[in-house]
């Protein structure tokens, strides 16, 4: 099948082609995302190929069915950027990664954690600026605190199995109990207690009408004075003005970003000589304890194999059977 894989980075081309040698689809490969600009480019091909930052809103959905597109691959697991109504009212199919590697975004938390509490950010600075002194890195040892994870799937999963490894005490919020959690000694409560209890709140759940802003002004003052928040999910999940109104108050101790609310503009470009105008990233990275990383919890040799193998292979059963396998509906909303 023809098929045009939109905003390319470099990595995204070598893992597809090399796996592509199984599967023989022409994939053309665009730098652009897609936008309600970029569309047009994308005229004549069948399928789009696309990734988190690629806008499917309505607009630009019935712009890619005029021009032919019977299916949308995602090279994902999350579809917030995607109008499913509207793509099903289009015609468009859609199909999704649903999981290609959840251990790589929970080592990414871990590695947001431990930087956090121990501040190997800022003493790889300092050592390698000859100053060997201690005082601002001081830390607390994981073991016997209490983290609370907010959706326990996958990821979830994952990153509870590696902090029952730290001797953490584990706490979950989710519709639907996972039982290889509760194996771990997770007990689910309701939001309000493990806002309560957790040294630690980590974010895993998708982003939907429920959980935009789930993290906001009134939920911050629930938590732990100095508490931790990660956040690997999506970025609007966390209010990000309430939270710089809670680092500057102390109330939030640490914050560990992977994904921000206004992302799209940012992340996954070399923005590094020009001028960032987005005011609330910018202040964001003026406090001491807020690290950010642009979206890489994905982003392992395994993970990125897996994403393009399941990506592929959805695409060849589109072409072949007419039908989806990964694919996402209106049922995948609720
Ligand atoms: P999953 O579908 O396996 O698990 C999500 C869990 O969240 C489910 O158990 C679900 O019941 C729960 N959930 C849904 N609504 C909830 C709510 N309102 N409150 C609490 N829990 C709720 O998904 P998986 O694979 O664990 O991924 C989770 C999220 O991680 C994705 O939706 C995506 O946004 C994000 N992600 C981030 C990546 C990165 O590179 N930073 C890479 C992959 C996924």
């Amino acid at each position: 099948m023809k098929i045009a894989v939109c905003g390319t980075q470099p990595y995204d081309r070598e893992s597809l082609s090399i796996i592509n040698a199984d599967f023989g689809h022409e994939l053309v490969f665009f730098e652009e995302r897609l936008t309600l600009q970029s569309a047009p480019l994308f005229a004549g091909y069948a399928g789009l190929c696309c990734f988190v930052n690629d806008i499917l809103d309505e607009a630009v959905l019935q712009i890619l069915a005029a021009q032919g597109t019977r299916l949308i691959a995602l090279r994902c697991a999350g579809f917030n950027n995607v109008d499913v109504l509207a793509a099903e009212r289009y015609g468009i199919r859609l199909v999704r990664v649903p999981a290609y590697s959840p251990h790589s975004v929970a080592e990414h938390t871990l590695a947001l954690i431990l930087t956090l509490n121990r501040k190997t950010h800022r003493a790889y600075n300092r050592v390698r600026d000859g100053n060997f002194t201690l005082q601002g890195l001081l830390g607390f040892e994981l073991r016997g605190r209490t983290v609370g994870i907010i959706g326990t799937g996958r990821i979830g999963q994952a990153v509870a199995e590696i902090l029952h490894g730290f001797g953490c005490q584990l706490l979950g919020y989710d519709m639907l109990q996972n039982e290889a959690c509760q194996a771990l000694g997770l007990n689910y409560v309701e939001l309000d207690e493990l806002y309560q209890r957790s040294d630690i709140v980590t974010i895993h759940c998708p982003l939907n009408e429920q959980t935009h802003h789930l993290i906001n002004a009134l939920t911050l003052t629930k938590m732990k004075h100095g508490a931790m928040l990660i956040n690997t999910s999506r970025g609007a999940v966390i209010d990000t003005c309430a939270v710089i109104a809670a680092l500057k108050t102390g109330q939030l101790g640490y914050l560990g970003l992977d994904v921000y609310e206004q992302e799209g503009d940012l992340f996954f470009q070399d923005l590094s000589s020009r001028v960032i105008q987005d005011d609330t990233f910018e202040r964001l990275l003026t406090f001491p304890n807020v690290l950010i990383t642009g979206h890489q919890g994905f982003f392992t040799t395994e993970a990125l194999r897996n994403i393009a193998h399941t990506t592929l292979a959805n695409i060849s059963h589109f072409e072949k059977t007419g039908e989806c396998q990964n694919e996402v509906t209106r049922a995948l909303l609720r």
